[in-house]
């Protein structure tokens, strides 16, 4: 396989795709965050590894004129992209890196949120805590989703399967590997009680914890379908039409099985805390 990877979020085209694809999901996750955080008028906020500022906006809503929300992340894509959708005064998007993002600010905030971020790319818990501590006032909050899998292979293994099938068929494909981020694995309960026990550890206090079902058209398995697709069409542009509409029936049937019954259930849990 190619070292192309499906979620290369320094790239602008796949950043702008991301962006356009990115809807249902965040907005929920966003929604639902900003209530069991407590976020309110006049509030300050992070939204770190903020992306293409999705979540910064509905952030923005709720902290009003009075407020401020500063959207952080490593992709000069998707701070750009930020940038461009960005509606209102008190929203700023900065370059930055979620291991060293207090140093971006002016002083300490009220809250700081990362959405999609904390299983696969705030890997380096203890750094990313220590900047939490610097970064949030006394009993400031900090929130973040995971998405739990109960049983069965992450997304990369699924992908492998599915790969193999395709290389059989079409050996000149030279297909990408799924790549999200460093730790591409499955997050599992046991994972995030090791998390919350060194998450207390650090001195911060454990306020929600709050585990919902996910519905079936946000599965791993669909964000793999349109990254896909988008894989195809730009980097196989030599094919022919009958050739792509093939290619992607035969990834339909072999992904199939990590669709159905047996495939692992997912779930998104949201967590609060606060800072000491
Ligand atoms: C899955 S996206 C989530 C984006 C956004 N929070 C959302 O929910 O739509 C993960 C984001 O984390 C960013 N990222 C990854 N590692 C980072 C780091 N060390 N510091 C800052 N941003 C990072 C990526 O550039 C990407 O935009």
């Amino acid at each position: 396989m190619s070292a192309i990877l499906f979620s290369d979020f320094g790239d602008p085209a796949f950043a702008a795709e991301y962006a356009r694809r990115r809807g249902g999901r965040t907005e929920r996750v966003a929604g639902r965050i900003v209530e069991l955080a407590g976020i309110g008028e006049g509030d300050r906020v992070v939204d770190l590894c903020c992306g293409p500022g999705l979540v910064s906006a509905q952030l923005v809503e709720r902290v009003g004129a009075t407020g401020e929300v500063i959207g952080i992340d490593a992709s000069a894509a998707m701070i750009s992209l930020a940038r461009a959708a960005a509606k209102d005064t008190n929203v700023r998007f900065l370059e930055g890196d979620a291991y060293t993002f207090s140093a971006l600010l002016r002083q300490p905030v009220d809250h700081v949120v990362a959405t999609s971020a904390w299983q696969n790319f705030l890997t380096d818990r203890e750094r990313v805590l220590d900047e939490l501590a610097r970064a949030l006032k006394p009993r400031g909050r900090f929130s973040f989703d995971v998405r739990l899998r109960s049983q069965g292979a992450a997304a990369a293994s699924s992908w492998r399967e599915i790969a193999q099938t395709l290389s059989a068929r079409w050996p000149q494909l030279a297909l990408p590997e799924v790549s999200g981020g460093p730790a591409r694995r499955p997050y599992t309960r046991e994972a995030l009680e090791l998390d919350l026990a060194l998450i207390t550890q650090r001195g911060f206090r454990l306020l929600h914890r709050e585990e919902v079902e996910e519905p079936r058209d946000t599965s791993r398995s669909d964000q793999l379908g349109w990254r896909f697709e988008w894989w195809l069409a730009r980097t196989a542009p030599t094919l022919s039409a009958q050739a792509r509409v093939e290619i992607l029936s035969e990834f339909e049937r072999a992904r199939a099985p990590h669709q159905g019954a047996g495939a692992a259930k997912r779930s998104t849990t949201y967590v609060v805390v606060e800072a000491g």
